[in-house]
């Protein structure tokens, strides 16, 4: 079949903030560039659009990423139905992406994110950022619930952000490229699962987690202001106090904090968790001369697939 449009759109990693940010308080994101989901259009037949799905690891999806997949495209089928200005009748989206899901990397807002680009494109109708962005997150809502709009604005718009729930977002000047390696504990978790779990703590003990997401908050303004002057030895050490904070939270995993472990014990300057937690992806802020060594560390405490992105270098 002859395609008619493609785009693609990148994971994502949360430096700091993450549930914290569903409360109003400040979060840092960047895009990871060499992990990306694509979508391809071709006109078929009938009067639906269909969105078929092939895992570009190769690896056959379990259960429940097959179920997860299936509900999440047929319900983004039928959002994009509503709301693409022209007819998507017969269009078929092929849809790539070897981005790990319900791991944290932000691979449903991904998906959604090149899945619209490429039918805007296919219309004759482009979308620009902003109503793009607007679409993924309406999508975003369909499986989250409530979500507070980073994963979204960071895919969307491929730059490190410094985001702040319904405020327009701001970007954050970098002034020394980081390394940042990704490991998957290959363990699967739903995100509204998490932000659910953090939720139901905060109605009953307020006392306790209204000062500990402010700390959190308080700590990615510092974050900031470390990867703003170049301090990474800071940023690493905020990074791994954020995992202390998650943990509290309830967010961690025996597996996250095995990884976590590893890479501190490993010479890294600072690993966490990153997105929903209670599986899935940590970070690790590694330097040339800690890379492979935390990698390997990584790689014997169990990792099923190790990632890399380094921070602040245009792709
Ligand atoms: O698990 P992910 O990649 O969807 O990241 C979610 C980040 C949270 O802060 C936990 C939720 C949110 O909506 O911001």
């Amino acid at each position: 079949m002859t395609t008619l449009a493609s785009a693609s759109a990148p994971a994502k990693i949360i430096l700091l903030g993450e549930h914290a940010v569903v409360y109003g308080h400040p979060a840092i994101a960047v895009p990871v560039d060499s992990l990306r989901a694509t979508a391809y259009v071709s006109a078929g037949a009938g009067d639906k659009l269909r969105i078929v799905a092939s895992s570009a690891d190769q690896s056959a999806p379990d259960k429940l990423e097959a179920d997860l997949l299936d509900e999440a495209l047929t319900a983004l089928a039928d959002l994009l139905m509503d709301r693409l200005p022209g007819s998507l009748s017969g269009f078929t989206v092929q849809i790539e992406s070897p981005i790990p899901i319900a791991s944290g990397l932000g691979s449903g807002a991904a998906v959604a994110a090149a899945i619209t680009r490429a039918l805007g494109e296919a219309l004759g109708q482009p979308l620009d950022n902003a109503a793009l962005n607007d679409l993924v997150y309406e999508a975003e809502k369909i499986h989250h619930g409530n979500p507070s709009g980073i994963d979204n604005t960071v895919v969307v718009y491929e730059q490190p952000v410094y985001f702040v729930r319904n405020r327009p977002i701001e970007q954050i000047q970098i002034s020394q490229p980081f390394e940042i390696i990704i490991a998957d504990t290959g363990q699967r978790a739903l995100t509204r699962v998490a932000v659910g779990a953090v939720r139901k703590l905060y109605d009953e003990q307020p006392g306790r987690i209204q000062p500990l997401l402010e700390k959190i908050g308080t700590m990615v303004a510092m974050a900031r202001g470390a990867i703003e002057r170049g301090d990474l030895k800071k940023l690493g050490q905020l990074m791994t106090h954020d995992h202390e904070f998650l943990r509290e939270l309830t967010i961690s995993s025996p597996e996250l904090d095995r990884l976590v472990d590893a890479a501190v014990s490993a010479g890294a300057l600072g690993a966490k968790l990153s997105g929903g937690g209670r599986g899935g992806n940590m970070i690790a802020l590694v330097t040339p001369d800690t890379r492979s060594a935390v990698r390997d560390a990584l790689e014997t405490a169990g990792a099923t697939q190790i990632f890399a992105t380094t921070v602040g270098i245009e792709s």
